[in-house]
């Protein structure tokens, strides 16, 4: 009897595209994308953390080419891609929160935050899928959403929004695309040790709310996300699209 095989885990041969990745989740899906075998273009803000990024992934024989872009400029995004070949991996992890009560958020936090965290994620989506469409490339689109996707969180309204949001339109996607091979799915993190939850973590009440949910005891690290990107991304989740992957410690569980 043949046994069946496991289908690869690997990136070898691919090119991944990794937005947010000068800093925490993003620069973590990066280095791991790169581990994994792909090609990776990192993209940001900051030209210098991304050459950074890209001296020490070649010092460790990896292949990191930095691309700093601002995605909110979408058609600075788009004239970019333009120029490439499609990819066969995208992680979006360019986000951002102003954090606040629902009462006091102001229509310029409104703006800035679903600039980012949708409207950025809903057109790296639509470019980079053409693009696979076009070459006939059975590609991965993953963005970085949230487990404040699937819960409320206190002092998060807008943020909450934003990656429902996200959830809505990678299902809607994943519908149309899938004819294509074209797969488009979320990956939902808890709260990892980042810059952007710098300020949580230095508040004990959020710290102690942050602990009482987490039922695997502990919050996350960059590594935790790592795998579930590299998965999400390889032949080995090659029926998964138009979902989510909890990465939340149990959160969301009740
Ligand atoms: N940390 C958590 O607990 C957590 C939990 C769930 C979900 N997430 C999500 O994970 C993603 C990454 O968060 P993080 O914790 O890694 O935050 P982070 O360390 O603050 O990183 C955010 C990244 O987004 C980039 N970025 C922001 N605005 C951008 C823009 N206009 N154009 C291009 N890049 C932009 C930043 O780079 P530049 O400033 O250089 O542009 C940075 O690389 C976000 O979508 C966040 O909502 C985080």
């Amino acid at each position: 009897m043949a046994l069946p095989q496991i289908p690869s885990f690997r990136l070898d041969g691919k090119r991944a595209l990794v937005t947010g990745a000068s800093s925490g989740i993003g620069l973590g899906c990066a280095a791991g994308c790169a581990q994994a075998g792909a090609e990776v273009f990192a993209m940001a803000r900051s030209a210098d953390k991304l050459e950074t990024l890209a001296t020490e992934a070649r010092a460790a024989g990896l292949n990191i080419t930095a691309v700093p872009l601002d995605v909110t400029d979408i058609d600075a995004l788009k004239l970019w891609l333009d120029g490439q070949p499609a990819f066969d991996v995208v992680v979006n992890s360019a986000g951002i929160a102003r954090h606040g009560p629902a009462l006091d958020a102001r229509p310029d936090d409104f703006d800035a935050v679903v600039d980012v965290n949708l409207k950025s994620a809903y057109f790296l989506a639509s470019y980079t899928a053409q693009k696979m469409i076009d070459e006939q490339i059975e590609g991965s689109i993953i963005t970085i959403s949230s487990q404040m996707a699937h819960v409320g969180g206190i002092e998060r309204s807008v943020y909450c929004a934003t990656k429902s949001a996200v959830e809505g339109f990678t299902k809607a996607m994943a519908i149309e695309w899938g004819p294509h091979k074209v797969r488009i799915n979320t990956i939902c993190p808890t709260f990892i040790r980042t810059a952007l939850t710098e300020a949580t973590f230095n508040q004990p009440e959020r710290i102690k709310w942050i602990e009482d949910k987490i039922k695997l005891g502990r919050v996350g690290e960059v590594e935790d996300i790592m795998g579930a990107v590299v998965f999400m991304a390889s032949d080995a989740a090659s029926l998964i699209t138009g979902t989510s992957l909890l990465v939340d410690g149990g959160w969301t569980a009740g």
